[in-house]
């Protein structure tokens, strides 16, 4: 059976996405088909409509999100019909020689559905990190499928991205110790996540770095301990903050050259500069080798904060209800599917931490 479903879609680079109906097959072997409940709109989406991220329109978009297994193909044991389940876009596979030396979380062959979803005359969709989720249904690799407690979807499927990229890359990537001083440049959904994540891991001062002021005094709200405004000299601030010296770990969550040279410049010696923001592919990062040497530490960089989604996603929904990280917070307005291209101007407005569709 093909279910025709309401969906949003970016046909042409840098044009406003609409709402279309498209077709989503029936789960074969390994897949699993999701009714989504609420899908979050991420900076990622507007990088696939501006071709940021490559060419292969008609993009499918949405990525950030949670529902209902629907029904699954031959083979399918771990998720069943009726479970509540946040997707996931690093399914690992097990085999490959990341996986092999015990390194799943860099896996270098994740899955995805292998049957396609079309628009009504049949042109293949390309679904946002192999998931495509501003759709009432979606298909995936049933690895795609992280089963969690059942809680409000609009705050769990933001675990299935930016939440969880930013936390993981102050936990898992940097990853921060008790006791380290901390800056975080750019404080949307990611940077607020990484700034409620070196929180977590221990560290004793968290510097939250934005152009924007509003954006400032939301990450307060997640545990940002002092504020930047990027407008100044970042890197100066940074060290008169941190007793001269620079934070132990700079991450950077808007993942552009300058911004990335702050991050290097700012840290302590031998400290870690962390890049989460997604560049796109024109940027060029340039740097006499000398400084890399002699900076010494590391420079990394953070692909879905390096987690491990069965790991990570339950337990970020435990410290949730435990009154231990605020996931709800994330959760600017609840917005439908026809609304995400304005959803794209508050998040560049600075308006929104993340607007979230709601089916
Ligand atoms: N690595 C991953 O796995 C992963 C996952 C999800 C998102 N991302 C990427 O993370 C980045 C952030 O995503 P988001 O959804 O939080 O975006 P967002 O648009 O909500 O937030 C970006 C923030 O950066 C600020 N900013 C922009 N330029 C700045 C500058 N020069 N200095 C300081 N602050 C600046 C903006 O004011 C805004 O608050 C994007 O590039 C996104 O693609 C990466
Ligand atoms: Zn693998
Ligand atoms: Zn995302």
């Amino acid at each position: 059976m093909v279910h025709e479903v309401r969906a949003v879609v970016a046909l042409a680079k840098g044009q406003p996405v609409s709402v279309e109906t498209i077709l989503v097959p029936d789960p074969g072997p390994g897949e699993a088909l999701v009714k989504v409940q609420a899908c979050g709109v991420c900076h990622t989406d507007l990088h696939y409509r501006e071709g940021g991220i490559n060419d292969e329109f008609p993009f499918l978009l949405g990525h950030e999100a949670a529902g209902v297994v629907e029904s699954v193909g031959e083979g399918v044991t771990h998720v069943a019909p009726g479970d509540f389940v946040v997707l996931n876009w690093r399914a690992v596979c097990g085999e490959c020689r990341s996986c092999k030396r015990g390194r799943p979380q860099y896996c270098f062959n994740t899955h995805n559905a292998t049957q396609k979803m079309t628009l009504q005359d049949g042109t293949v969709l390309s679904p946002a990190l192999g998931i495509g989720a501003f759709a009432e249904k979606t298909l995936v690799a049933a690895g795609q499928c992280t089963k969690v407690p059942t809680v409000d979807p609009a705050a769990a499927g933001l675990l299935g991205c930016g939440v969880m990229a930013g936390f993981g890359a102050a936990v898992n990537t940097a990853p921060v110790q008790k006791g380290d001083t901390v800056a975080v440049i750019g404080c949307g959904g990611v940077g607020d996540a990484a700034i409620a994540g070196a929180l977590f891991a221990g560290a004793r001062q968290v510097i939250a770095v934005d152009l924007d002021d509003r954006k400032l005094e939301w990450a307060k709200g997640f545990g940002a301990t002092h504020t930047v405004n990027a407008q100044g000299d970042v890197v100066a601030e940074l060290r008169e903050l941190t007793g001269g010296f620079g934070p132990d770990v700079v991450i950077d969550a808007v993942g552009r050259p300058e911004t990335f040279r702050q991050a290097f410049d700012a840290r302590d010696l031998a400290g870690t500069a962390v890049l989460v923001g997604v560049p796109n592919p024109a940027m060029v990062w340039e740097i006499p080798l000398i400084e890399v040497f002699g900076h010494g530490g590391a420079t990394k960089s953070s692909w879905y904060g390096d987690c491990l989604p069965e790991r990570d996603f339950p337990l970020l929904v435990e410290l949730w209800q435990q009154g231990r990280f605020p996931l709800d917070k994330f959760v600017s307005e609840r917005i439908a599917l026809d609304g995400v291209e304005e959803a794209f101007h508050k998040m560049e407005r600075g308006e929104v931490l993340r607007s979230v569709v709601v089916l």
